[in-house]
């Protein structure tokens, strides 16, 4: 197969590009960002979130190559700084209308990255009446820009055919994931901290649950998923890729101290605006559709986390000392924001 992968510079975009080009397949990618990770596949720069008039070739008069299915990642994928910058979630629903518009004018299908964010804080409701359809449990701009998304593929499948799979993922971790200059994601924020000996911050507190998804299993149901969807097998279908497990914040915290052979210093703080603090995924629709069966524990996945953490700060000792992050997010500064992971 051909397969367009938008967002082809971040974690789930070069995890996955790699792994479709070891099966055999063609990988395209488009990124605003140059890859940091890898020069092993073609992707050109673009800015998919500016209003384009054309996409009979590609998106906004770009030529891209054919192609067979679209996988659309690009995203500003921070909760925190969503709330900070709402523009950015109205970006991500123009970015998914062009790639849209584009499946449309070709008659392609695609696959889409939602998120666990959809549910809202999902143990605050748990009787179904006319809330079924109100979105007003919509914890944040990222969630709504996601909902947005997700609306707009399934009115492209009932106006005009479109063939579809949407994700909804779950804390992704593991490898190509410690870009924390740019994207500060808490588990390799924790290794980080941890390994210079310096405390950490868990917020929401002991009783924040998440679902973390080790990378590979990420990676496994969305390869499942482009190849079942590009074969007619499963098409227009809404489906959670998880572990299946929730662990609370400090129990992860726990596991990267015991794998560094340090002592987590944890400081517990309340949840931050816009937070999720509980989620754990029903896979059974992944199973019985795609024969996904994770395969990372928790207790896996963050040894591989650690380990490829080690690997990678071996042979990019200068990341160590990165700027700090008043020069690196100079609007937040000036705001009094103070970054924070996600
Ligand atoms: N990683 C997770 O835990 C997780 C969880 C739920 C959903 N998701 C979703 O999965 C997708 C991939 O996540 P990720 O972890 O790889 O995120 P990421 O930030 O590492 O990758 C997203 C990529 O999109 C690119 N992008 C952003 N704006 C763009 C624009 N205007 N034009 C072109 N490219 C642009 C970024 O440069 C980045 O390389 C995202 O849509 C994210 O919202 C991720």
């Amino acid at each position: 197969m051909k397969v367009l992968i938008t967002g082809s510079s971040g974690q789930v975009g070069t995890n996955l590009a790699l792994r479709l080009q070891r099966d055999g397949h063609w990988v395209f990618g488009v990124d605003k960002r140059e890859n940091t990770w890898t020069d092993d596949f073609r992707y050109i720069l673009q800015d998919l979130a500016i209003h384009y008039p054309a996409f009979r070739g590609g998106i906004g008069g770009v030529e891209y190559p054919e192609v067979d299915v679209i996988v659309h990642l690009a995203a500003h994928a921070k909760v925190h700084q969503l709330v900070r910058q709402p523009h950015r979630a109205l970006e991500n629903a123009i970015m998914t209308f062009n790639v849209l518009e584009y499946a449309r004018q070709l008659e392609l299908p695609l696959v889409f990255s939602s998120t666990r964010e959809v549910y809202g804080d999902v143990h605050r409701f748990e009787e179904y009446g006319e809330a079924v359809a109100d979105f007003a449990y919509t914890e944040s701009p990222y969630s709504a820009s996601k909902i947005a998304s997700e609306a707009l593929i399934y009115s492209y499948a009932r106006c005009y055919g479109l063939r579809y799979l949407v994700f909804r993922f779950s804390n992704v971790y593991g490898r190509y994931d410690n870009d924390l200059q740019r994207m500060e994601r808490v588990i390799p924020l924790f290794i980080e901290q941890m390994a210079a000996g310096e405390p950490i911050t868990v917020f929401g507190g002991e009783d924040k649950v998440l679902d973390f998804t080790y990378v590979d299993d990420c990676i496994d149901g969305i390869t499942r998923g482009i190849e079942a969807l590009a074969e007619g097998e499963v098409v227009n279908e809404t489906i959670n890729l998880a572990y299946g497990q929730g662990n609370t914040l400090v129990h992860a915290a726990e596991l990267i101290g015991t794998e560094l052979g340090v002592e987590p210093k944890v400081t517990l703080a309340p949840s931050l605006l816009g937070e999720v603090t509980h989620y754990v995924a029903d896979l059974s629709k992944a199973r019985e559709l795609l024969g996904y069966e994770p395969e990372v524990p928790l207790e896996d996945g963050i040894a591989r986390a650690v380990a490829w953490f080690r690997e990678h700060r071996a042979a990019h000792p200068e990341e160590e000392t990165a700027l700090p992050a008043d020069v690196l997010f100079p609007q937040d500064a000036q705001l009094g924001w103070k970054p924070v992971p996600s």
